[in-house]
This record gives structure tokens, sequence and C-alpha cells, in this order.
């Protein structure tokens, strides 16, 4: 029997949905298999602010995580355009740059030390004082003492990104299955296909599991083969006001405690987020919405007289080193695309690219790939499942 299907994507968020949609572009029968495609509200796509901010989010030792945002955020131009074209949706993608700014001096410190490190690196970030960050930024606090501009990040509206990946996966034929994967079927040890919840299986040449903060603990897979992948917990606040609070996105630190405010085109607000590893945990706490706003009204006054329109948790995928797992694995016929912990929506324009590169036929692309070989971690033990070990909890972005 022929398979009913080149790929099969386990997942249908941020991620799935673009790997998905690649292949279904080259021309690949293509089905998503995910209960609720773009809409779990626990899933990281679904809570995610949207940055696209590879510079004013990089850390000390973790360059390898920056090469692989700056290719991916430079792909975004393109990949938004075509996707519009593909589906009529306008993703509100916006190029105006971060403002990453300081509250105490030794905020100001960590800035001045980030500043040195992004020259060093020969990033497009410009240091300001505190009044020129006000002049850009005129809603900030007095008391904001300097900032740097990393002026080619950009930000972008996930939920009509998904949205938009959905529709042009419609009307490229690809099949979106509403049902949950309860295992692989497999021949002589590789992977065709899946079993599903509700009966039945898709045969396919090739299986790619996207399946975010529950990748590394999906029902019926071969432990060998399960990712190292974590759930991370994100406590996110939208609010709207009648008129534009900011005009670029606007990260912050307060006595090292991190905070982002993400504008939307239509005057929300999104607020962001907690890191805590609480494992499946997604109740949105009262000291998790407490702590955002603290921070965020020293940053920005304002933002207690806007209008509260949603609070959500969501979970990321975590992995041991914070860079993704995309490509092949040990298993002939599956290959992961998961493990994109702060970062899935800046790199699905890139992963869905690595996927489609299988054959390693662009040489920039195959040395992009090498960075998050799945092959890692092989022979790693899945991760503890939740609840069965000492819970770590950090309450804010510890970075
Ligand atoms: N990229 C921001 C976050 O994960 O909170």
């Amino acid at each position: 029997m022929p398979d009913l299907f080149d790929l099969v994507v386990v997942g249908g968020g941020v991620i799935g949905l673009s790997v998905a949609w690649r292949a279904a572009g080259r021309g690949l029968r293509v089905a998503v298999v995910d209960p609720a495609p773009a809409t779990s509200r626990t899933a990281a796509s679904y809570a995610a602010a949207g940055m696209l901010a590879p510079v004013s989010e990089v850390t000390y030792t973790e360059e390898p995580l920056l090469r692989l945002g700056l290719a991916s955020l430079e792909r975004w131009p393109a990949f938004a355009a075509e996707l519009t074209r593909a589906s009529g949706h306008d993703l509100d993608l916006r190029a105006d740059g971060t403002l990453d700014v300081a509250f105490g001096s030794d905020d100001l410190a960590a800035l001045d030390d980030l500043a040195a490190f992004t020259a060093s690196l020969g990033l497009p970030a410009e240091r300001l004082t505190g009044r020129e960050c006000r002049r850009l930024e005129p809603m900030l606090a007095p008391s904001v003492r300097g900032g740097m501009l990393a002026g080619g990040d950009s930000w972008v509206d996930p939920r009509r990104v998904t949205a938009a990946l959905l529709a042009a996966l419609g009307r490229a034929g690809a099949t979106l299955v509403p049902d949950r994967v309860t295992g692989l079927l497999t021949d002589s040890g590789a992977a065709r296909g899946v079993r599903l919840a509700g009966g039945g299986g898709l045969s396919a040449g090739r299986v790619v599991l996207a399946a975010g903060a529950w990748s590394g603990s999906l029902e019926g897979m071969p432990p060998e083969v399960l990712p190292p992948v974590r759930p991370v917990k994100g406590q996110i606040m939208r609010l709207r006001s009648p008129e534009p609070v900011l005009g670029r996105c606007v990260r912050g630190a307060v006595h090292g405690s991190h905070v982002y405010l993400v504008p939307r085109g239509d005057g929300g607000l999104v607020l962001g987020a907690t890191q805590e590893e609480l494992g499946f945990d997604t109740r949105v706490t009262a000291g998790g919405l407490w702590e955002l706003l603290r921070d965020a009204r020293e940053l920005v006054p304002g933002v207690t007289e806007l209008e509260v329109t949603e609070t959500i948790a969501g979970l990321r995928p975590g992995s041991p080193d914070n860079l993704p797992l995309v490509g092949p694995t040990i298993m002939p016929g599956l290959d992961l695309a998961t493990g994109h912990h702060r970062g899935g929506v800046l790199l699905a324009p890139l992963t869905a690219d690595l996927c489609a590169n299988g054959d390693g036929a662009d040489p920039v692309l195959a040395d992009l790939a090498g960075l998050c070989s799945p092959l890692r971690f092989a022979g790693a033990a899945p991760p503890r499942p939740p609840g069965t070990g000492p819970v770590e909890n950090t309450p804010r972005e510890q970075r």
C-alpha cells in the first residue's frame, strides 16, 4: 500500500504549521495532527507576544542561539509577505526595533555590559541615555536611566500568523486532522506514520514531531526518541488602550527582574512574561500578574490605566541548552522540530527551511542545522515527568 502522506506533522503550533506549509509548497502531501491547531490555550504559540528580537534577547554564552535567531529574523519579511499572499491575512509584522531600558543603577550596569557585548559581535544596537529613550517613547517613566535600541528587531502577532498558516495550508490542499497522536506506526524500526486516538492511523514517508512543550512526553513514542523537552510556564497579560501607548517593543529590567511590553496594531499591549518551572501547571496566578504589573508600571506608569482584556499562561518547550531540536532522530523517518523555548515565533521561518533542507543542499542551512541537531542528545534520558522530583520555581526571567 502506498503511504497516504509524504509528511505527517504532529502539532499545530507556529512551528508545526510552518514546517507543514513549507512542505505543502514543495508539492508534498501533508497532514497536520492536532486536537486544536493554532488555538490550544496552553500552547506557547497562542500565549506568545511575538517578539522577533534576537539582538535584545541575546545573552552571554548563547551565541549559537543568536546565530539561529538572526538567520530567522532575516527570513521573516519574505516569509510574512509570502504567507500574506497565500492566505490573504495581514500578520501585523512591525520592524521598528526593540528598546531595552534600565531602571536601577544595577540594571544600567547590566545594560552597559550587554551593549559592550552586542558591539563586540558587530550587532546593530545603539546605547541611549534616559532622555533619548523618552524622546523615542514619551510614555516611559522619568526614572528610566538609559537604554539600548536594537534597530533591526521586529515583532508580529502570533495568533494572526497561525491563523494565516491554517488558511494557507487549507488552500495548498494540506489535511488537518483534529485528533491526538497515540503512537507511531513503524516498519523494520523506521517511522511510517502515526496512530490516532480516534482510531486508525495515517501512513507517511516521514513524521515530524512538533508538539511544543508536550514533545518530551508524547504517548506511545519509543523512549529513545523522545526529546529532552520540558514545559516552561509563561504568564502574560493583554491590555487595551484607545491610543497606542508605545511605538515599539520595550523590554526592561527593574532591579534584575525582566518584563516586556509589545504593542499591537489595534491598540493592544501585551505584557510578559514569567518564566516558571512548574511542570504542566497553567494556572494564572495573582503573584505572576502582580510581578508583571509591578515592573511594567515602573517603566511605563500609564499601563495601570489600561483595560485588561486577557490573562493567560502558556508552556514554552524548553531544552537543556536553550537551543531547538530540529532534524532527524536516531529513528529513520522520524524528525523533530521542537524545543524552541522562548524563540518559537522568531525561529519558525528558519525551522521550516531547515526541515525542507533535509538533503543538505543549501550549505548555509546545513551549517545552522548542525547547531540544532537532535542527535546531540541521542541516548539522553527523557525529561523527568513533572511532579516526580524537586520543583524549581524560578518566578521571573532569570537569564
Ligand atoms: N520570547 C519571550 C518569552 O518567551 O517570554
